[in-house]
């Protein structure tokens, strides 16, 4: 059995900002997200919604490709393991309250198992 370390962060939270050049086959996250303000506006707004509602000691990161893109936008939060794909501000509203705050999940977000990316 592990002995690990507490979690530094109570949860830490990465957010795809992969870009790729317009027709590539398989999209990417800062193209699906750029009608609902664009993934770095969203990841602002994610810790101005956490910290506002007192969810205190988490990361919002920019992450690399996840490798899930063509569910994308996507997002991951750690330690749950918990995908998401979210595209607006009420999007994110969503995931901080019944998520962050409550500890529960927006399963209509949720990215599950069986949704994994064509062979590349
Ligand atoms: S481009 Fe976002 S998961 Fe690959």
């Amino acid at each position: 059995m592990a002995n690990d370390p507490p979690l530094f962060y109570a949860r830490h939270i990465f957010m795809c900002t992969n870009v790729r050049p317009d027709g590539h086959p398989r999209g990417c996250c800062m193209a699906r997200a750029a009608a609902g303000g664009g993934v770095e506006k969203l990841r602002a707004y994610l810790r101005e919604k956490a910290r506002a509602a007192g969810v205190e000691n988490i990361r919002a990161n920019a992450a690399g490709c996840l490798d899930r893109c063509e569910f994308g936008p996507n997002m991951v939060i750690y330690p749950e393991g918990v995908w998401y794909r979210y595209e607006t501000a009420e999007d994110v509203d969503e995931i901080v309250q019944k998520h962050l705050v409550e500890g529960g999940r927006v399963e209509r977000l949720m990215l599950h198992p069986d949704q994994v990316p064509p062979k590349h």
